[in-house]
C-alpha cells in the first residue's frame, strides 16, 4: 500500500513522533510505503511537494519539535478547483490513502475529502487541546509545561518587586492551557475565554489579596479571554487581535489582551504591573513524554486503521485507551474547558 501523510495547521510538538510511528508500523509490519507531503495540504495541491519517507528520513527525529514534513495553513477549498487539485495529484502520486496530522482545520479538509471518496484517517494535533472526542491531543502536555514554568519564574520576580504580572498563554477561543498550567503554576487569578468577566471584580480580588497581607500577585489570561473593561457590559465586545488579516481558515490572530489587561489594572489598582506574552515559545522545542508517547500511540494506531482499510476515522485519547471516531463528528465540535476544572480554579483565586 502507498500512504501519504502529512501535517497542517500551527506546528506542535509531537508530531514528529507521529510520522516516525507512522512510517515504522507502516513499513516494518504492512510492508508499506509512505510518502511524506510537504507544507500540509499544498504539499497536494502542488507538484514535486512529497517525498518518500524510508526508515532512514525518521530516524532521529523523535524528541525533534516542529516537523519534518513541514506545514502551513493552506485551505484548499478557498482554493479554485483545490479539492479536485488534491484528487489530481493524489492519484498521480499513486497514494491509495492519506493520514492528515492536524487540528480543527486540517482536519476539517480531512473530513471534506473523507466524505469525497478519499480513504483517509487523521491525528488530532494542536497544543490548543481543543479538539472534540478526544481528551487530549499532543503537543498541549508540552505547552502547559512550558507555560508553567513560565509562571514558576514570573512568581519569583513578581514577589521580589511587589508586582502583579500577567501571562498571556496561547490557546485561540479556549482556554485549556491557561486554567491548566495556571492550576499548576499556582495563579492567583486564571482568565480563560469560556468565563468571561468584568475587569473591575478581578481588580477587586487583586485588591483583597495584597489587604490580606500579599504584595504581589500573578494573573495567566488566555489569549482568547474576553475582559469587560466598561462596568455595563459583560465582556468586551471583540477579541484583542494582533492585525485584522485572517488566515486561509477565516482566524484572525489574537494576542495582546496581556499588555491591555496589565495596563488597566495598574490604572485602576495602583499596583505596579507588568507582562509577558509567551507567544510561540509554548508550540517550539522538544516534546514531553507525555506527548511523545501519545503521539508514537496515535501514529501506531493511525497505521493500524489504514491497513485495516477503517477510513474516515480519528484516532483519539479516551481515558487511557486509543479509540477511533468519526473523523465528521470530531471536527464539528470544539471542547471546551468545564465546571470542574473552573471551579478547582476558583479554589485558588485571590
Ligand atoms: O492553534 C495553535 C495556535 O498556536 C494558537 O494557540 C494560536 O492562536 C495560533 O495557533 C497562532 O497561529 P499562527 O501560527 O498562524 O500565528
Amino acid at each position: 500500500m502507498n500512504i501519504g501523510i502529512l501535517t497542517g495547521g500551527g506546528d506542535c510538538p509531537g508530531l514528529n513522533a507521529v510520522i516516525r510511528a507512522v512510517v515504522r508500523k507502516s513499513i516494518l509490519f504492512y510492508n508499506s510505503k509512505v510518502v511524506g507531503i510537504l507544507e500540509g495540504w499544498r504539499g497536494l495541491l502542488e507538484e514535486g511537494l512529497t517525498e518518500e519517507l524510508d526508515l532512514e528520513k525518521i530516524s532521529g527525529i523523535l524528541h525533534k519539535g516542529g516537523t519534518i514534513l513541514k506545514t502551513s495553513r493552506t485551505n484548499p477549498y478557498k482554493i479554485p478547483d483545490g479539492e479536485k487539485r488534491i484528487l489530481e495529484n493524489k492519484r498521480k502520486k499513486g497514494l491509495d490513502a492519506l493520514v492528515a496530522v492536524g487540528g480543527e482545520d486540517t482536519l476539517g479538509v480531512a473530513a471534506k475529502l473523507s466524505q469525497a471518496g478519499v480513504k483517509i484517517v487523521g491525528v488530532p494535533k494542536t497544543i490548543d487541546n481543543d479538539l472534540d472526542m478526544t481528551d487530549y491531543t499532543f503537543g498541549f502536555d508540552t505547552a502547559v509545561n512550558i507555560a508553567m514554568e513560565a509562571i514558576d519564574r514570573v512568581h519569583t520576580t513578581a514577589e521580589s518587586h511587589n508586582r502583579v504580572m500577567v501571562v498571556e498563554v496561547m490557546g485561540r477561543h479556549t482556554g485549556w492551557i491557561a486554567i491548566e498550567a495556571g492550576i499548576a503554576g499556582g495563579a492567583d487569578i486564571i482568565l480563560i475565554p469560556e468565563k468571561p468577566v468584568n475587569l473591575d471584580k478581578i481588580c477587586e480580588n487583586l485588591r483583597k489579596r495584597h489587604e490580606r497581607g500579599r504584595d504581589f500577585s500573578v494573573v495567566v489570561v488566555a489569549e482568547g479571554a474576553k475582559i469587560a473593561l466598561d462596568e455595563k457590559k459583560r465582556e468586551k465586545e471583540t477579541f484583542i487581535i494582533q492585525d485584522e488579516c485572517k488566515d486561509a481558515f477565516g482566524h484572525v490572530r489574537l494576542g495582546g489582551i496581556g499588555k491591555l489587561l496589565a495596563e488597566e489594572i495598574e490604572k485602576r489598582t495602583g499596583f505596579e504591573t507588568r507582562f509577558v506574552i509567551l507567544g510561540y515559545v509554548q508550540r517550539g522545542g522538544s516534546p514531553t513524554a507525555f506527548d511523545r508517547l501519545l503521539g508514537t500511540r496515535f501514529g501506531i494506531a493511525a497505521a493500524d486503521l489504514v491497513h485495516q482499510g477503517n477510513f474516515g476515522k480519528m484516532v483519539s485519547l479516551q481515558g487511557n485507551k486509543i479509540v477511533p471516531v468519526d473523523l465528521t463528528e470530531a471536527v464539528a465540535g470544539t471542547k471546551y474547558v468545564g465546571e470542574e476544572l473552573y471551579s478547582i480554579a476558583e479554589v485558588f483565586s485571590a
